[in-house]
């Protein structure tokens, strides 16, 4: 049975560290050890987001930021109950670069923490009825500052920086200066469209930014913001989208 509760994320954790309960279904495309079991753990916790494909991609693109050597920091632009920014941490915190101090940089997380705001007519045929009235997700998938907090206490780890509100409030002046990596995980056209005019001046060369479900037909709107945003730039979309729900493009990479 799948964990429900912060405690019974924990003892999912625990035992997967003690190398028991292995899902020999879920296959990990040779993800380093150290990160393994957190990832397992994340997988099977009902607070979690992310595929472990798309976990597992996310760790190797920021990796690869660090590798590099990137400027700047991390953000996540809905991050919902905080456990894909436990990740994050996790690799900022694991990662050895040579005279390059990853686990000096800061996690940033940016959303309500009060559930979904209106979805626009760009997301509109899934999620208005025939009079155009909402049906669907408004104000729900919510998830709480306290069960960020309480994800990041659970894995010891440093808890990131939370900006509280709407994007389109707390973007313009809340972000840090220079990015090397981010991931858009909001779901309507709005909320990503905003996401991306405000994130890419400040991503770094070299810097990766992640769509999450752009590859996902029930959101149209992911796709339809990231496509007309960077019609006009020289980046192109890159990703898996027969294993992954997300793509992503790196600034400066044409
Ligand atoms: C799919 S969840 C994020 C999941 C998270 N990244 C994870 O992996 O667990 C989408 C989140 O985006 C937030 N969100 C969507 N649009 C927003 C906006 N315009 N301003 C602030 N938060 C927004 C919602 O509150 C919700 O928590």
């Amino acid at each position: 049975m799948l964990p429900t509760t912060a405690t019974g994320v924990q003892i999912q954790y625990d035992k997967i560290m003690a190398g028991e309960d292995r899902k020999p279904q879920h296959i990990f495309l040779g993800i380093t050890k150290l990160y393994e079991p957190l990832i397992q753990a994340i997988y099977h916790a009902e607070t979690w987001m992310q595929n472990g494909v798309d976990a597992e991609m996310l760790q190797r693109q920021l990796s690869s930021v660090l590798a590099l050597q990137v400027e700047g920091d991390v953000v996540e632009l809905g991050c919902f109950k905080g456990l894909t920014s436990c990740l994050f941490r996790l690799v900022l915190d694991k990662s050895r670069t040579p005279h390059y101090r990853t686990e000096l940089k800061t996690v940033h997380v940016y959303d309500t923490f009060e559930g979904m705001p209106k979805p626009s007519q760009a997301d509109a045929h899934y999620f208005l009825d025939g009079e155009g009235v909402i049906i669907d997700i408004e104000g729900g998938m919510i998830g709480l500052i306290e069960e960020s907090k309480e994800n990041h206490r659970l894995h010891n780890l440093k808890e990131p920086v939370y900006h509280k509100g709407l994007f389109s409030d707390t973007l313009p002046d809340q972000l840090p200066d220079k990015i090397c990596f981010a991931l858009l995980d909001s779901d309507w056209y709005d909320s990503i469209m905003c996401s991306l005019e405000h994130v890419y001046p400040r991503m770094q060369p070299g810097a990766i930014c992640a769509i999450d479900d752009y590859c996902v037909p029930l959101f149209p709107g992911a796709k339809a913001a990231t496509d007309t945003f960077l019609a006009d730039k020289p980046e192109v979309i890159l990703g898996n989208p027969d294993a992954c729900k997300h793509v992503f493009f790196i600034k400066g990479a044409m």
